[in-house]
C-alpha cells in the first residue's frame, strides 16, 4: 500500500541511516563506509565529491542494491533497500534505480536498441521496443538503432547508457563520473543531455563528480570523507533552500 503513495514534496526520497560497509580482506577488515547519513529530496540533484577512495562508488553501489550494507538503513521512497531480499532488489534495479557508469557497460554482443529495450522487456514493459526505440531518439540516436557499441563512438555508447538508465522512468538516477571515458567535449554534450532528461522526466539524480563545474550544475553538494559524508550545502545557483537535505537525522 505505502509503494503507492506519492511522495510528499518535504520528504526525501532517499534517506540513509548509519550506513556501514566493511568488507575483509588478507590485511584484515576493511571499513569502507563508516556511517554514512544522507537525505536527497525527491527531484533533487546531488553531486557526490571527495577524494579518491573516500566510498562514493561504494555508495552507489549499496544505493543500487547491487552490494549489501553491513549495517544501517536505505529508505527509498517508502521502500527500505537494505531489508530487500534478492528479488526485490533485482526489481529495485530495473524499475526505480537507473544508473550511468564511467564505463559504458553496454553488452557487446546487442544492438543499441537490444541495450535499451531488453531490461525494459525484463520488466515487463510490453511497448519495450516502441519505448526503447523513443529513449535513443531523445538522446539523438534515432539513426543508430541497430549499430552494436563496437559501431559507436564513446559519446554515442554513453547516450546509449543514458537511454538506457532513463527508460524505465527511474525515480533515482545514480550517475557515477559519467564522462571519465569521454573528452571534455563529448562530456559536456553527455552531461547536457543528462541534465536536460533529468530535469524533463523530474527525475532526482546523485552524481559523483570530480569535475568543480559538473558539481556547480546541481542543487547540492555531498562531501565524502573517509567513508562518511560530511556535509551536505546548498549550492549558490539553488533558488531556495527549502529542500535542502539534512545530513543527520
Ligand atoms: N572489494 C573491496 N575490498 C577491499 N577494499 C575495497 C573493495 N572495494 C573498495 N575498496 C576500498 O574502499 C575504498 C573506497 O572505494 P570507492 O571505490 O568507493 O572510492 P571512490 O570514492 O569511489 O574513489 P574514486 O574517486 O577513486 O573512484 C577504497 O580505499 C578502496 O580501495
Ligand atoms: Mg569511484
Amino acid at each position: 500500500m505505502d509503494a503507492i503513495v506519492p511522495t510528499a514534496p518535504e520528504s526525501p526520497l532517499v534517506q540513509v541511516r548509519g550506513l556501514t560497509l566493511t568488507v575483509p580482506s588478507a590485511a584484515g577488515p576493511v571499513n569502507i563506509l563508516r556511517g554514512v547519513d544522507l537525505d536527497i529530496a525527491a527531484n533533487a540533484a546531488v553531486a557526490l565529491v571527495g577524494p579518491s577512495g573516500s566510498g562514493k562508488t561504494s555508495l552507489l553501489m549499496l544505493l543500487a542494491g547491487l552490494e549489501r550494507a553491513t549495517s544501517g538503513t536505505i529508505n527509498l521512497d517508502g521502500q527500505t533497500v537494505t531489508a530487500m531480499n534478492e528479488d526485490a532488489l533485482a526489481r529495485l534495479r530495473r524499475q526505480s534505480v537507473g544508473i550511468v557508469f564511467q564505463a559504458f557497460h553496454l553488452i557487446p554482443t546487442m544492438t543499441a536498441l537490444e541495450n535499451v529495450s531488453v531490461p525494459l522487456e525484463l520488466a515487463g514493459r510490453a511497448d519495450a521496443v516502441v519505448r526503447a526505440a523513443e529513449a535513443l531518439q531523445s538522446v539523438g540516436l534515432g539513426h543508430r538503432l541497430t549499430h552494436l557499441p563496437g559501431q559507436l563512438s564513446g559519446g554515442e555508447q554513453q547516450r546509449v547508457a543514458l537511454a538506457r538508465a532513463f527508460a524505465p522512468e527511474p525515480k533515482l538516477l545514480l550517475a557515477d563520473e559519467p564522462t571519465g571515458n569521454l573528452d571534455h567535449a563529448t562530456g559536456a554534450q553527455v552531461m547536457d543531455l543528462l541534465f536536460a532528461l533529468r530535469a524533463r522526466a523530474g527525475t532526482t539524480l546523485l552524481l559523483i563528480t570530480h569535475d568543480p563545474r559538473l558539481a556547480e550544475r546541481c542543487d547540492r553538494l555531498a562531501r565524502m570523507e573517509d567513508g562518511r559524508v560530511l556535509a551536505a550545502a546548498a549550492l549558490p545557483s539553488m533558488p531556495s533552500r527549502r529542500d535542502m537535505g539534512t545530513i543527520r537525522a
